[in-house]
């Protein structure tokens, strides 16, 4: 690997403690304009001291988000589907790596949906999209999407992360399962854990606890963050339980209330 890969994936992954919280707010490319994100500029600028970077589309980032602020990006670069539709799974690449690069980004993110009928279109995106990273440098973040019809347990967990790695992604995303030590101990690169659906803070932080304690890298967290009632509290609150190894009782009751 060289060295402005390694750079990238510094920026992202702290190499202090090995670990990251990542602020997600990429919904909207399938989603539209979800709760929370429908003014980014107003909701989202108060967090993004505490994130250690921002994943998002190109749309929002030279919309919404200020230049100046000093906040890895992780480009979401795959879409073409929309909510309205049973099978998400059909996407594609659709941004350019030269575009990304202009942009700045210190990763670009893609998903894949093992499994799904597209599944050989998203593993060939990968392929294609860790082909170009490789060539300028830039780290490729998989998300291994979950379909509706698809069970998040630990068997489909561990063959959608592990198939993302094999095709060459640097950083795979994944949800949190019964048995996550054996999605980590099966997958060669780093794992960070999507919140999902928004639950309550206490659940949320449980989350994140547990999946730095079974080996994740941290989060890549949104709705449970910008959707919370007190968002800066509950990205702090994330924070303190993914680098500073707080209890999430402890989290919730210090930091978040
Ligand atoms: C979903 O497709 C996006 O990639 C989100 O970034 C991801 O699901 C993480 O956000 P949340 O914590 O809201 O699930």
């Amino acid at each position: 690997m060289d060295y402005g890969m390694k750079n990238r994936l510094a920026r992202i992954i702290k190499p202090e403690d090995g670990r990251t919280v990542m602020l997600a707010i990429d919904h909207g490319y399938f989603m539209g304009p979800t709760s929370g994100l429908e003014n980014v500029d107003k909701s989202i600028a108060p967090l993004l001291g505490y994130a250690d970077s921002l994943m998002l589309t190109r749309g929002i980032l030279r919309s919404k988000i200020d230049a100046g602020v000093d906040i890895p990006v992780v480009l979401r670069v795959s879409g073409g589907t929309s909510i309205l539709k049973d099978d998400l799974s059909d996407e594609d690449i659709t941004v350019s790596m030269e575009d990304a690069i202009r942009l700045n980004a210190s990763a670009v993110a893609l998903s894949i949906f093992i499994g799904s009928k597209n599944e050989k279109q998203g593993i060939i995106n990968l392929a294609k999209l860790v082909n170009k990273g490789y060539e300028y440098g830039i780290p490729v973040l998989a998300v291994t999407a979950v379909g509706r019809e698809m069970s998040r347990d630990v068997r489909y967990l561990s063959l959608s992360v592990r198939i993302a790695a094999e095709t060459g992604a640097n950083i795979v995303k994944t949800y949190y399962c019964d048995g996550f030590e054996r999605v980590v101990e099966t997958c060669p690169v780093p794992i960070v854990v999507a919140g999902g659906k928004k639950t309550g803070e206490r659940d949320a932080l449980e989350l994140a606890y547990n999946a730095v304690k079974y080996g994740a890298a941290g989060v890549d967290m949104g709705r449970n963050i910008f959707q919370s009632e007190k968002p800066v509290n509950m990205i702090k609150a994330v924070r303190a339980v993914v680098h500073g190894g707080l209890m999430p009782e402890e989290a919730y009751k210090k930091i978040y209330l």
